[in-house]
C-alpha cells in the first residue's frame, strides 16, 4: 500500500499504465465510481453511481499526532534538552522524541486495561531519563493517576541532575536512584510495570527477572547491544550457517536473544508481544518485548530453550537469574 500525489496531466496516462498492469482500475470519486479494463491494446471504462461525498483533500504528509505534542508545556523536557525553550523538539532530539512518544502509547494501551489506582513502575538503566520524565508526566500531571516512578542507572551525574529537575517541578513520585543493577534492585513494595529503553545488553536481563521475580503485571523492554551469546555460541547444528559471517552472527545472535527472552517469559505465565516500536529509520534498535502478566507461573517449561543451549553451548543471562544464578 502507498500514497502518491498526482497532479490532473499524470492521473490519465498513470491509470492507464496500471491497468495495463493489473487489467482493471477502479477509481472511488465522490458520487460515481469510475472502473477502467485493459484487455490487449483495448482501454476502456465504464461508470457507476455511488453515495460518496465530496470530502476535504487533506495531502499525504499530515503531521502524525502523537499522545505529547510539540508546543505543549513540558517544562521539565526544556530542562532535559528534548524541548527548545518554545517546546519545540529539537533537530538532534526528533528520532528521541519519537521513541519516547510511541513507548508512551504502548504504556499507555496497556495501562488502560488495569483497575489500579495507584502503580509503581521502574526504568531500567534510565541515563538522562527523557522516557521515564515523559512517563511520570502522561500518567500523573496528564492523567491524575497517582503513580510512583523509580529509574535506576550507573552515572551518579545524571542520576543527580535527573532529581533536580523533578524536585524543580515537584514532581514528588518520581524518584532516581545510582544502582547497577547487576548488583540487586533495593525496592520496596510491589512492582505494577517495568521498563527499559535501551539498557545496555544484560542490564535488560536483570530488569526481566525482577520483574518476573515481583510478579509485575507489564514489561515493556526494548533492548540493545544483546551481545552476551554472541560471546558464548558455538556451532553446534542447523543455525551454524548463521554463524560464520560476523554481522549476520551478531544479528542473529540479537534476535536469538531476544527469542529466548520472550519464551522464558511465556513459560512464566506472560503473554508476550515481540514488536517493532518504532521505524528502523528512528532507531536500529527498535524491538520491543511487552509482556503482560495473565496467569501466575504455575512450572515453568524451558526445555526449548535448553535444548538449544546445550546444543549451541550459549549462556543467556535470563535463563541463568531465572534458575537461581545470584543477582
Ligand atoms: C543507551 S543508554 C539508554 C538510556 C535511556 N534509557 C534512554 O533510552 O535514553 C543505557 C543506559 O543504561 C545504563 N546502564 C548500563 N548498565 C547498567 C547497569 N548494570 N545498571 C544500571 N544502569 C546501567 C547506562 O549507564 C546508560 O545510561
Amino acid at each position: 500500500m502507498f500514497h502518491r500525489n498526482l497532479t490532473d496531466t499524470e492521473l490519465p496516462g498513470y491509470v492507464q499504465e496500471q491497468a495495463a498492469r493489473f487489467g482493471q482500475i477502479v477509481v472511488m470519486l465522490a458520487g460515481r465510481t469510475v472502473t477502467f479494463t485493459a484487455k490487449g491494446k483495448q482501454f476502456r471504462h465504464s461508470e457507476q453511481k455511488n453515495t460518496l461525498t465530496e470530502r476535504a483533500v487533506r495531502g499525504n504528509d499530515r503531521k502524525k499526532r502523537y499522545l505529547l505534542q510539540e508546543g505543549e508545556e513540558i517544562p521539565a523536557l526544556v530542562d532535559l534538552g528534548v524541548f527548545t525553550p518554545e517546546y519545540q523538539v529539537k533537530a538532534a532530539m526528533y528520532d528521541k522524541y519519537k521513541q519516547i512518544n510511541r513507548f508512551v502509547e504502548c504504556i499507555d494501551d496497556a495501562l488502560r486495561g488495569t483497575d489500579k489506582t495507584q502503580l509503581t513502575l521502574v526504568d531500567f538503566g534510565c541515563g538522562k531519563s527523557y522516557l521515564t520524565f515523559i512517563v511520570y508526566y502522561y500518567l500523573v500531571v496528564k492523567r491524575g493517576i497517582r503513580a510512583r516512578i523509580v529509574g535506576y542507572d550507573l552515572k551518579e551525574d545524571v542520576v543527580c541532575r535527573c532529581n533536580a529537575v523533578a524536585r524543580k517541578y515537584g514532581y514528588d513520585g518520581l524518584e532516581f536512584f545510582v544502582n547497577d543493577v547487576t548488583r540487586g534492585t533495593p525496592l520496596s513494595g510491589g512492582v505494577d510495570a517495568v521498563m527499559t529503553l535501551h539498557a545496555c545488553d544484560i542490564a535488560t536481563d536483570y530488569a526481566l527477572a525482577f520483574a518476573v521475580e515481583r510478579g509485575a503485571d507489564y514489561i515493556f523492554s526494548v533492548p540493545c547491544c544483546q551481545h552476551e551469546i554472541n560471546g558464548s555460541i558455538r556451532p553446534g547444528g542447523d543455525f551454524d550457517l548463521l554463524l560464520r559471517d560476523g554481522l549476520i552472527k551478531d544479528r542473529f545472535c540479537a534476535l536469538l536473544t531476544d527469542s529466548v527472552r520472550a519464551e522464558l517469559l511465556r513459560s512464566r505465565g506472560y503473554a508476550v508481544d515481540v514488536l517493532e516500536f518504532v521505524d528502523f529509520a528512528h532507531s536500529p534498535k527498535n524491538v520491543m518485548l511487552r509482556a503482560r502478566r495473565t496467569r501466575p507461573q504455575a512450572c515453568p517449561d524451558d526445555s526449548r530453550v535448553e535444548a538449544l543451549m546445550r546444543r549451541y553451548g550459549f549462556t543467556q543471562t535470563l535463563y541463568g537469574l531465572l534458575h537461581g544464578d545470584a543477582h
